[in-house]
C-alpha cells in the first residue's frame, strides 16, 4: 500500500476512538478494524494540531450532510474519492437503491476488501470499489463501474485535497463540476495554506513529509476556489463554528478576517442550474 494511503488507516483510528466515547458523535464499528495496528501508531506519530477532534467534527459534519444531501435531493449515486477506510455504506441509513462508488488506490481497496471480507451487505443497497488514480483518468473507470453522468450524483472529496498540487486539486473539483447532472451536490474539506506553514505544527508536518505524504495544498478562500471550479458554494463552516462544533472543538475560531491562522474548511456545494452555467 502507498504511504499517502495509510493515512487512511490513521483517521479510521480516530474514528475509533470517538466511537469508543460514552458521548460519542458517531459509531464506527468498523473502524478498529481497518485502522489495525498501525492506524493506532500514526495517531500517536501525529499527535497535535487537534487531528483527533478535527476527524470526529469532520466525519459527523459529512455524515450528516450526506443523509441529507440522499434525502432531499433524491440522489442515489453516491461517489466517495480517495474513500481510504471509510465504512459508511456500512454505517449510514441508505435508502434503498443506493449505490456507493469507493474510489481509491488499487493497493488500499485490496487490503479493505480482505479487511472487511466476512461484513454482509446490508440490504437494498450496492457498494463498488474503484481503483483508480486521482491525478489521472478516473472518470472512465467510475462510468466502466456502472456510474450514470446523466443522473445526479453525490460527490464526498473528504481528506484528499491537502494531498495534491494545487493545479491537481483544480482539475479535480473542475472535473466534477463538468461530469455532474443538475441537482448533484459536493462534499468535502480543504485546509488554509497557513496550515502548510503553521510553526506550532511543524513536527506533525515534518513527519508527513518524512513519511512520503506531505500535505502540499491549502487556500485561504475556499469559496473562490470553488466557485472558479463550477460549484455553487452553500456552506463553507470551521471546525467550532455553529454546525461544526458537535462540542467538540477546543480551541477559538479567530474570525476570517485574521491572516495567517491554521485552519480547515468543510463545504457543501451544489451544482447551478444550467441556466446558470450557461449565463
Ligand atoms: C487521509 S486518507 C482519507 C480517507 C478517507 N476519505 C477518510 O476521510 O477517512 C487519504 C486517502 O487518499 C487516498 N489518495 C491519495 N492520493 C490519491 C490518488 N492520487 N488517487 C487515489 N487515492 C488517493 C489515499 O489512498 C487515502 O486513502
Amino acid at each position: 500500500m502507498e504511504a499517502v494511503s495509510r493515512t487512511a488507516q490513521w483517521t479510521a483510528a480516530a474514528r475509533a476512538l470517538e466511537t469508543d466515547r460514552e458521548d460519542r458523535l458517531f459509531a464506527d464499528p468498523y473502524a478498529r478494524t481497518v485502522a489495525d495496528t498501525i492506524g493506532f501508531d500514526l495517531l500517536d506519530r501525529y499527535a497535535g494540531a487537534g487531528t483527533v477532534p478535527f476527524l470526529a467534527i469532520r466525519t459527523t459534519y459529512l455524515d450528516r450532510a450526506i443523509v441529507r444531501a440522499v434525502e432531499d435531493h433524491g440522489i442515489r449515486q453516491v461517489v466517495f474519492l480517495a474513500a481510504g477506510m471509510d465504512t459508511r455504506f456500512f454505517r449510514l441509513p441508505w435508502p434503498d437503491g443506493v449505490t456507493v462508488y469507493e474510489l481509491d488506490r488499487p493497493a488500499l481497496l485490496e487490503v479493505k476488501a480482505d479487511m472487511l471480507a466476512g461484513e454482509p451487505a446490508p440490504a437494498g443497497r450496492t457498494r463498488v470499489t474503484v481503483p483508480v488514480d486521482l491525478t489521472e483518468d478516473w472518470t472512465g473507470p467510475l462510468r466502466a463501474a456502472g456510474w450514470n453522468p446523466a443522473e445526479p450524483v453525490l460527490w464526498v472529496v473528504e481528506g484528499l485535497l491537502f494531498f495534491l498540487p494545487e493545479q491537481a486539486v483544480r482539475h479535480l473539483i473542475s472535473t466534477l463540476a463538468g461530469q455532474s447532472a443538475p441537482g448533484s451536490v459536493l462534499l468535502g474539506d480543504v485546509i488554509s495554506k497557513a496550515a502548510l506553514q503553521n510553526p506550532l505544527s511543524r513536527a506533525f508536518l515534518n513527519c508527513l513529509e518524512e513519511d512520503g505524504n506531505p500535505w502540499l495544498f491549502g487556500t485561504e478562500t475556499p469559496e473562490e476556489l470553488l466557485a472558479e471550479c463550477g460549484w455553487d458554494v452553500r456552506e463553507v463552516r470551521q471546525p467550532g463554528e455553529s454546525g461544526a462544533d458537535f462540542g467538540r472543538w477546543p480551541y477559538p475560531v479567530p474570525a476570517r478576517a485574521v491572516p495567517r491562522v491554521p485552519r480547515s474548511f468543510l463545504f457543501t456545494c451544489d451544482l447551478p442550474t444550467a441556466e446558470v452555467r450557461a449565463a
